[in-house]
């Protein structure tokens, strides 16, 4: 059962948690549901409010590679939406990561009943952390990095210098709702390849390793 009362009311949302018996469509406001249990994240975080379906699907489509072997990262899972709808690619892992333990449980439930009703999905590594994404080490190798606008600039510009960070392995960021582009656009190291109108892909090529 729904325990979350406001419903954005997008259809195919509701449909597809029907269809797969999870519980992904909603809009919370995080100062509603357990701002003592987020801390100072709160102030910078925005609300939970998940990806239409198709659109998730067409950031996938306009990847310039195949994703195997790839670790596909959520960051600001929410209800887990599109770590479920990662797994259906083969994606090596699916990590979401979230900042609000309501959430999380919510997320991990939706996991625990689309792996019973999924045995034969590619990606069978489907993991929830909980924390806040400005402090989230990523996984080493090659990462497709997912935000759904969850946060303001000061949280993006920790996000974005981890990712800058890393010494190895190609990242692919997909940018929905982009309200803090500059941040990318701006940074040396992340090159836009494509803009879907409602979201931007952004390349960051592997750190040529010193000799
Ligand atoms: C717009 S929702 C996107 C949900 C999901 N990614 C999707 O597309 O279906 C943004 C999410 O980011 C989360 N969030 C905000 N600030 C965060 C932070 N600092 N660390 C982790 N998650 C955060 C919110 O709790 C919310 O669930």
């Amino acid at each position: 059962m729904n325990p979350f009362r406001v419903s954005s009311g997008r259809r195919a949302g509701q449909r597809f948690d029907a269809q797969h018996g999870v519980v992904t469509e909603a809009l919370i406001f995080l100062g509603e549901l357990d701002p003592h249990a987020i801390g100072d994240a709160l102030e910078d975080a925005t609300h939970y409010e998940p990806t239409p379906v198709a659109q998730f699907e067409s950031m996938l489509d306009a990847l310039p590679m195949p994703v195997n072997g790839f670790t596909f990262v959520d960051i600001g899972a929410g209800m887990g939406r599109v770590v479920l709808l990662a797994s259906t690619r083969p994606f090596r892992q699916a990590i979401g990561v979230e900042v609000s333990p309501a959430l999380c449980e919510t997320a991990r439930d939706n996991l625990v009943r689309w792996r019973r009703a999924k045995p034969d999905i590619p990606c069978k590594d489907l993991r929830i952390v909980h924390g806040d994404a400005g402090a989230y080490a990523f996984p080493p190798g090659d990462l497709v990095v997912y935000l759904y606008n969850p946060f303001g600039e000061a949280t993006l510009e920790r996000v974005a210098e981890r990712l800058a960070q890393r010494d190895a392995g190609t990242c692919y960021i997909l940018y929905h709702t982009p309200v803090h582009r500059r941040i990318f656009d701006e940074h040396a190291r992340f090159h836009a390849i494509a803009d879907l109108g409602f979201g931007l892909i952004y390349a960051l090529p592997s750190m040529p390793r010193s000799r």
